[in-house]
């Protein structure tokens, strides 16, 4: 069945806090180099949010740039999906938030917890909406201070994750069917709840009462992550009749360079078409794909009309893949 609508971007936007941590700092404070990040992560350094700088500030500006970029007012926006797992409080979502702080008064706000796959997560959910005319508008927004899980004396942890926030503006065109067309041509999402045990936070509302602390199994993460990760570009190429050879530009969630370098060779794509951004964002989870896009899109490479396709793994695990022609 042919959607009636298609959800075609219409600008982006990102905010990262101005406060940078290097590998070296962080060589002060735990037992770790930056020789080693670097080898194993692709990680230099990354942004963390002030004191007092919350999620839904990062993704309010990440937001107000996205609008800016679209050249559309807020209120406009019908629709505001927040991905993230560091939400300002335990309830109400961080996207009424953000709803307020712009000025919104109607249509609907609700945030997506998938950890790193949340932005594909949550640009699907707002691809249905936008799709089947439910919705006209939409900010779709990543926004994550996630250094505020971290526990600062594990190792196996602390170095890999950063903050920041981006956002797209989507709004619904009638849809042709074609691959051609703009707009989000598919998204596909995953979860194997059974893998729960290998990246989660150990505190919650109901369990603890308290935030908790990421805790990971690295190694074992990274094999579910190249697998996983290739078969989810590969159905959803497969599912548009696409190859690789067909994508213009690919912006993997930058969770290790070792991750993206293995999947992109798996999938058979040019290592000159990856939009990498791990260097100096570092893991900002769900920011992480949108803040790879606007640092595409502002700099040139993604251009109106190019394929780009989009994947992350977190914790759940959940996956997923989107495929855009920009
Ligand atoms: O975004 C959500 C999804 N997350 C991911 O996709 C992350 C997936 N996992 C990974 O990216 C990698 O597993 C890590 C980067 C987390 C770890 O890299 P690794 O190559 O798998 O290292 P490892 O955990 O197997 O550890 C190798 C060694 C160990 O020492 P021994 O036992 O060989 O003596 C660790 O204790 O490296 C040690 N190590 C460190 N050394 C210096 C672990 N962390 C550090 C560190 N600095 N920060």
């Amino acid at each position: 069945m042919t959607a009636p609508y298609r959800a075609v971007v219409r600008g982006c936007g990102s905010y990262l806090p101005a406060r940078v941590l290097t590998n070296a700092e962080l060589a002060r404070k735990v037992d770790t180099s930056d020789a080693w990040i670097v080898e194993r992560t692709g990680i230099r350094r990354r942004h963390v949010a002030a004191e007092g700088e919350f999620t839904s500030h990062l993704a309010l500006e990440a937001a107000k740039r996205a609008l800016a970029a679209a050249g559309l007012a807020a209120d406009k926006v019908d629709l505001i999906v927040l991905a993230t797992t560091t939400p300002d409080s335990t309830f109400p979502a961080t996207a009424t938030r953000v709803q307020a702080a712009l000025g919104i008064g109607h249509g609907a706000a609700f945030d997506i917890q998938a950890v790193c796959s949340g932005f594909v997560y949550a640009l699907g959910v707002a691809d249905n909406f936008l799709k089947l005319g439910q919705h006209e508008t939409a900010l779709v927004i990543g926004a994550e201070t996630f250094t505020r899980i971290l526990d600062w004396t594990d190792r196996g942890t602390c170095v890999l994750f950063g903050d920041g926030a981006g956002a797209l503006v989507l709004t619904r065109e009638k849809a042709d069917g074609s691959a051609t067309q703009r707009g989000v041509l598919s998204t596909h999402i995953h979860s194997d709840g059974r893998l729960y045990d290998l990246l989660y936070v150990d505190g919650g509302p109901s369990s603890t009462m308290t935030t908790g602390h990421v805790r990971m199994h690295g190694p074992e993460v990274y094999k579910h992550a190249v697998t996983k990760l290739a078969e989810t570009v590969r159905e959803a190429l497969a599912a548009n009749n696409l190859t690789a050879a067909d994508v213009d530009w690919f912006v993997p969630h930058q969770a290790n360079k070792r991750i993206i370098d293995s999947t992109a060779k798996k999938l058979g794509l040019e290592p000159g078409k990856i939009i990498l951004t791990i260097e100096e964002h570092a893991n900002t989870s769900a920011a992480s794909i949108p803040l790879a896009i606007d640092a595409g899109v502002k700099d040139g490479r993604i251009k109106q009309g190019d394929l780009v396709v989009l994947e992350a793994m977190g914790g759940g695990l959940s996956w997923g893949s989107a495929v855009v022609r920009w």
